[in-house]
């Protein structure tokens, strides 16, 4: 089965819009559609994008959802600009290593797993076959491969015609090679691991309130290996992994959001277009 590229024919809901002005963001967010609406954009691009955040610990002065924020932004972004549509976030993660810190909300890399997979298979039910994550956890990375793995023995033994044609791709915005570029640009070696200026720097330009939190901090403690989250709180006692996210600032998460846009919008359209 073929995902023809919303963007070769129009916008993939321009159908169903009621008028031109209608709001880009919600032509595109999965929870504002009727099941008629999602019906007949099937007919038309079997790609749908998934943001998948983290709930948890990121530094003194970082928000709880920081990773399910930026996935979110990032993704509604890839979707206003290619027209594919955009499910709800996912903002619980794998943070089992962030659990020294409250607030922090951990799902197990096997409940993690299972849920990425049956959100794959419930999509896949319908007749997506491209399905898009856009994440904003590292944490994530290795749990939502595994998921893909299962999804496709699922979707095969459970006899879904279009299993052959499922494809699943992560793209983490964050590694991004011009996301990157840009944070060395900004931050060189302050960049860090871990409640990183540049996710810090999109919070901010979504959550202008979250401004008032940011303050000069000590020098982070240095990245290196971790083993669970009391041997993490015990080496990065604030929480941070290197960095120093008092550099960030709205203009720069405006930036980011560009150009992890750009560089996203890019790979979904590549992955819509491949043949099954
Ligand atoms: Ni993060």
């Amino acid at each position: 089965m073929s995902s023809p590229s919303p963007q070769a024919e129009g916008s993939a809901l321009s159908a169903t819009a009621p008028t031109p002005a209608e709001d880009a963001t919600a032509a595109i967010r999965l929870q504002l559609r009727s099941w008629p609406e999602v019906e007949r954009y099937l007919e038309r691009c079997r790609g749908v994008i998934v943001p998948l955040g983290s709930t948890e610990q990121h530094g003194p002065t970082g928000a709880i959802g920081t990773d399910a924020l930026t996935a979110e932004a990032v993704a509604l972004e890839v979707g206003r600009r290619s027209g594919v549509l955009v499910t709800p976030v996912q903002a619980f993660g794998m943070a089992e290593h962030h659990l020294g810190f409250p607030g922090t909300i951990s799902l197990q890399p096997a409940t993690l797993l299972a849920v990425l997979h049956d959100l794959v298979l419930s999509l896949a039910r319908h007749g997506f076959d491209r399905i898009y994550v856009i994440n904003g956890h590292g944490g994530n990375i290795a749990t939502t491969r595994a998921a893909f793995a299962q999804a496709h023995a699922s979707a095969t033994s459970r006899g879904l015609t279009n299993a052959a044609a499922l494809r699943c791709k992560l793209a983490n915005w964050f590694m991004a090679p011009e996301a990157m570029a840009l944070a060395r640009e900004l931050y060189g070696e302050k960049e860090g691991h871990h409640a990183t200026p540049s996710e810090i720097a999109i919070t901010l330009q979504l959550e202008p309130s979250l401004q008032s939190k940011q303050r000069p901090l000590p020098e982070p403690a240095p990245a290196g290996p971790i083993h669970g989250p009391e041997d993490f709180r015990r080496r990065h006692p604030d929480g941070r992994m290197g960095s120093d996210p008092y550099l960030a600032c709205a203009e720069h998460g405006a930036r980011f959001l560009d150009v992890a846009a750009t560089a996203l919008c890019r790979d979904l359209e590549q992955f819509l277009q491949e043949p099954a």
